[in-house]
Order: structure tokens, then C-alpha cells, then sequence
């Protein structure tokens, strides 16, 4: 519980999907410089990924799953991304955990794990830890992510904080969530972070979902912190998915350069566009590669050529944008009960903390 200044405490440690520590994923830090022993996510998850790719893009219309966006970088485009003008989450949302986190940690009881889902590049965290020191507490914290390579990230940027002690869980949200809640003491409570508007990647039912086996590993008086973006007009939208930098281009255009990679694919990225759509009737904002020319692409590592049509597109993310004052709805569905919401009126993006019932 107690983060001693020992460096041996403070290496975060990295559990597998299946809860056995991998070893050979665990980081070694010197002063100077911190280098990965072995092992490789991509290898990992490579059935995976090549199993996923070859069924989406035979679906029609095609699709890639936006979990594939977040190699090594990948996270990095998403890094600069959240450091874009045009896309306001990750500044909206930082300037709300200042505002709220002394109240959250106040509303957490005195023995309490926090788990982040999707924790990015581990920065908010710093802010929640901060307020732990303010408050004269530590916690155990646990980051979730199936990319490896954000994991690192956040590891890093929580590694030296002695409020902390960081573990990485290499697995699905409701996987990880459900260890480190199953694993936890009898009288320990649990804070979940969902930041970033993450559960806008989700479709309606999928969020829905999500909540309710949430809320099922969750026991009763355990918080929930929800960063959900809101409804705004369109002009703005399209600016935050479709910035003048082109970096949100870049992001997208990086899955095929990771199919080309990883999976020996041929993709041509002259011949794609990146595309945002907002979609007014389910108020969510759709990205897609677009084919600019009929094409036969190759993916060699599962023997597959891809017919596209000129125009046609490949769905990657749809990103749900959501009205405050559904909000708490929506989480009293999944057995939640809202105990406060924070606004950032400017870039109209909402923090809600939701208690279980
Ligand atoms: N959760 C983020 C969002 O929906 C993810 C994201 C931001 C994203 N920018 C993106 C996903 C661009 C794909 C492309 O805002």
C-alpha cells in the first residue's frame, strides 16, 4: 500500500491478461536510462490482431478495430493529438481534475485501490496523486490497457511518485477490472477512472454494457470518475477530428501502416484519405479510411488480397458525444447513483462521479 522510495517499489510492475506477472514484460530502470528486457506486445496479440483485421475488412461495409490505433506510434500521434488547439478533451478534462480531485480523493474512503481504464500517458493520474499528497494518503494504483505501449507511457510519467505504487495490467477493460476487484482486500474500496471520453468509443448499447459489468465487479459504495465530451456544433467537431496539422489523419492512417508492419500488408497510403463524418441523428462523430482509387491490397501474413471500390470506406472509430443531463440516466441504468458532475462550459466536456449503489 505504502510506496516506500525504494526504486525496487516503485517499478511498476506488469500483469498478463491471464494474471500471471510476465516477467519478461516487466521494465528495469537505472538512473539513466530504463530499457525493455524482452518481449514484445505485438508478438502477443499478433493472432489477434491478424484474426481481427482478416474478419473486418471481409465485413461490408469494412471496418479495423480502433484498439489497433495504439502501437508505439500510435500513442505517440495520440499524445500529440491531446496536445492539438482544435481538440479540447484532454485540456478540458485536466483542468476539471484540478478543479475536483481534492474532492474526489475526499470522497474516497480511507483504504482505496484506483484502477484507470485507458490510462494514456498516465497524466491525469499525476493530478489525482497530487491531491493524495495533499491529503497525507497513498494508494495502489492500477493501470488497464491491452496496448502495451501506453502502459509504458503512463508508467513512466507515474514511476517516481512516491504517493503511488503502479501496477500495469496488459488486458480488456472488464478484465482487468475484474482482477484487480476481485483481488483487492474485504474493506477496500475502488475509485475507476474512465477519462477521455473513452466510453464515447463505444456505441450506445456498448456503453450501456460496459457500465452494467462494471458495476457487477464493483461493490456497493466503490466510485466511478466518467469523462464523457458533450454535444457541440459541428464546425468544432470536425476541427478536434479533423485538425489543420493533420496529426488526427496521421493516427488513422497509422493502422495501415501497422498491418503493413506487422502483418506484411501492401497498403499504399497515397491511395487513402482520412475521413470524419458527423453523424447528427446518433450524435456521433464516425472516422473512416477512404479508398481514393479501386484497389487490390495485400495482406500477406493471412493470405488475403482486399478489394476496394474507389470511394469506398473502412470505418475505424466512432467517437459518441453526449448531453450532460443524460448522463446520470445513464449510469442509474447500470445500478450507479451520481454524487457530483463538473462542466467545462468553454469546451462543453463533462466529469461525473458516480457512486455504486
Ligand atoms: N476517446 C477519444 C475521442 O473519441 C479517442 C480519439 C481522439 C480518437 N481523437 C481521435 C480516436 C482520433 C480516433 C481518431 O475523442
Amino acid at each position: 500500500m505504502i510506496a516506500s522510495n525504494s526504486s525496487i517499489a516503485r517499478r511498476p510492475r506488469r500483469v498478463r491478461a491471464d494474471g500471471r506477472f510476465d516477467a519478461t514484460a516487466i521494465w528495469y530502470h537505472t538512473c539513466f536510462e530504463r530499457s525493455r528486457v524482452s518481449s514484445t506486445t505485438d508478438v502477443a496479440v499478433q493472432p489477434t490482431f491478424a484474426d481481427d483485421v482478416g474478419r473486418d475488412l471481409a465485413r461490408e461495409p469494412k471496418e479495423l478495430q480502433s484498439k489497433y490505433f495504439y502501437d508505439a506510434l500510435g500513442s505517440q500521434l495520440f499524445e500529440a493529438i491531446c496536445r492539438l488547439p482544435w481538440y479540447r478533451i484532454t485540456e478540458a478534462e485536466s483542468s476539471l481534475l484540478r478543479r475536483c480531485a481534492d474532492d474526489v480523493i475526499a470522497a474516497l474512503p480511507p483504504t482505496a485501490t484506483i484502477t484507470e481504464l485507458g490510462p494514456g500517458s498516465g497524466e491525469k493520474l499525476v493530478v489525482l496523486a497530487e491531491a493524495l499528497q495533499r491529503a497525507g494518503r497513498s494508494a495502489r494504483v492500477h493501470l488497464v490497457d491491452v496496448s502495451a505501449a501506453a502502459l509504458e507511457q503512463s508508467e513512466r510519467s507515474l514511476g517516481p511518485l512516491d504517493q503511488v505504487s503502479v501496477i500495469g495490467h496488459e488486458s480488456t477493460y472488464e478484465v482487468g477490472l475484474a482482477r484487480v476487484s476481485t483481488d483487492r482486500a474485504s474493506g477496500e474500496a475502488m475509485l475507476t477512472l474512465f477519462l477521455g471520453s473513452s466510453i464515447g468509443n463505444f456505441g450506445q448499447t456498448a456503453a450501456r454494457d460496459f457500465l452494467m459489468v462494471a458495476r457487477r465487479v464493483m461493490r456497493p459504495g466503490d466510485l466511478m470518475l466518467l469523462g464523457t465530451d458533450l454535444v457541440k456544433p459541428e464546425p468544432v467537431l470536425r476541427d478536434a477530428y479533423d485538425d489543420p496539422l493533420g496529426v488526427t489523419a496521421a493516427f488513422n492512417k497509422n493502422l495501415l501502416v501497422r498491418i503493413n508492419r506487422v502483418l506484411d500488408g501492401h497498403f499504399d497510403l497515397a491511395h487513402f484519405e482520412h475521413l470524419v463524418v458527423w453523424n447528427a441523428g446518433q450524435e456521433r462523430i464516425e472516422l473512416y479510411l477512404r479508398s481514393t482509387r479501386a484497389q487490390t491490397v495485400r495482406i500477406g501474413a493471412i493470405d488475403r488480397e482486399i478489394v476496394l471500390a474507389e470511394g469506398e470506406t473502412i470505418c475505424t472509430e466512432h467517437s459518441h458525444k453526449y448531453r450532460a443531463e443524460r448522463i446520470a440516466a445513464m449510469g442509474e441504468a447500470a445500478r450507479f447513483v451520481q454524487r457530483h458532475q463538473w462542466i467545462e462550459s468553454e469546451a462543453q466536456f463533462a466529469l461525473t462521479l458516480f457512486e455504486a449503489t
